[in-house]
């Protein structure tokens, strides 16, 4: 591969996919909702907070390894649900999914992905869920991806409707949007992103049930945002949530996961899996969001630029620098394990 990944920032990356990308695609991965006020607040919530590392502590071989629902994991990172990868890139899920099982890191595979779910390997891997209007066809994915071997289904709540993405909006084309997962139902068109159309808007709490109890595999609820809404998930059998505002992409005005993840863990209190996403760059960020209380974070754009720039190969060397930087931040927060990282991270203004 001529281009060396591994030694861009993230801001570098993203410029260097946006010259490589089409534009309609371009803007579809960067575009945030509305005035993207949610988009740069993910960012800034992450910069807003301070470490305080302990010294002399002994963590020059750091440990960052994570166990999430049962999957074993070299650090808590998974990469998360993006559907339409083959737009950035022609080896799409393939890629970020193979890059993932090489470095231990979780996968979770969207229901609009561009490679069918049995096409998907690695140990680690989950399936997105959207709760389409026909319910025999959401009962059939969630089979197809459990009897592929996805470990869990992540019910994505926080879509009713799509977004206003005024970037994405500006130079979206229809061209070479083909959903693979959906070519055994005649009545969704998957050559126009047509599942979206058919999403459930007014999915509510006894679609959570029904689906815990007809999954077989534990549920993540993604896109919870309130401490008290997170308590309802775990009454209705998930076994996790992601604290995510769908990366700044459906509410403009949304809060900012890290801002409320704290409230989410306390309610929680241990009883499910808490993870977080959205403007999850660097490995301060990763760490950060564990040190309040996260089990896991997904990483979503900055997979797909590595994918738009060096395919597999890229993915690899970016989630492979992030995993090296873990280890090296937190040999300089004087932490070995994850378990050491609470209390190392200041809330706002400390
Ligand atoms: C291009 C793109 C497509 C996405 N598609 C989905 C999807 O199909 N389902 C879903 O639950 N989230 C989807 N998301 C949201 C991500 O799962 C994740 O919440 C978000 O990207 C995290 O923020 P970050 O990009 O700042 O890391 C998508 C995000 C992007 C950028």
């Amino acid at each position: 591969m001529a281009v060396k990944v591994e030694v861009r920032t993230p801001e570098e990356l993203e410029r260097a996919a946006a010259r490589v990308l089409p534009a309609a695609v371009r803007d579809f991965v960067a575009g945030g909702a509305d005035d993207e006020v949610a988009l740069a607040g993910n960012l800034a919530a992450f910069r807003r907070r301070t470490l305080h590392p302990r010294v002399l502590a002994g963590a020059d071989d750091p440990d960052p390894a994570a166990e999430v629902l049962g999957a074993r994991l070299a650090a808590p990172v998974l990469v998360a649900p993006m559907g339409m990868q083959r737009l950035v890139h022609a080896d799409g899920e393939l890629a970020t999914s193979g890059a993932a099982a090489e470095l231990g890191l979780g996968f979770v595979l969207a229901t609009g992905s561009s490679v069918p779910i049995e096409e998907i390997a690695g140990p680690a891997r989950w399936f997105q869920l959207y709760l389409l209007a026909d319910r025999t066809v959401t009962a059939d994915l969630v089979r197809r991806a459990v009897d592929a071997g996805c470990r869990a289904v992540v019910l994505t709540v926080d879509a009713p409707v799509v977004g206003n993405r005024p970037r994405d909006n500006r130079t979206r084309t229809s061209g070479g949007w083909r959903n693979a997962n959906f070519d055994p139902y005649p009545s969704i068109d998957a050559e126009h992103h047509g599942y979206v159309s058919t999403i459930r808007p007014d999915i509510g709490w006894a679609d959570l049930a029904w689906l815990v109890e007809t999954a077989g595999v534990p549920v993540v609820v993604k896109g919870v945002l309130r401490p008290e809404d997170a308590v309802r998930a775990v009454e209705h059998g998930a076994a996790g949530v992601v604290v995510s505002n769908h990366g700044g992409r459906q509410l403009g005005r949304a809060v900012a996961p890290l801002d409320v993840l704290e409230s989410v863990v306390d309610a929680v209190a241990g009883r499910a899996a808490v993870l977080l996403d959205g403007g999850v760059r660097r490995a301060a960020d990763v760490l950060t969001a564990v040190a309040l209380g996260a089990d896991a974070v997904l990483i979503g754009r900055l997979a797909l630029w590595a994918l738009a720039v060096g395919a597999r190969e890229g993915v690899t060397a970016v989630l492979g620098g992030l995993l090296a930087d873990i280890r090296r931040t937190m040999t300089l927060l004087g932490a070995r394990t994850l378990a050491d990282l609470p209390g190392l991270v200041s809330s706002p203004g400390r």
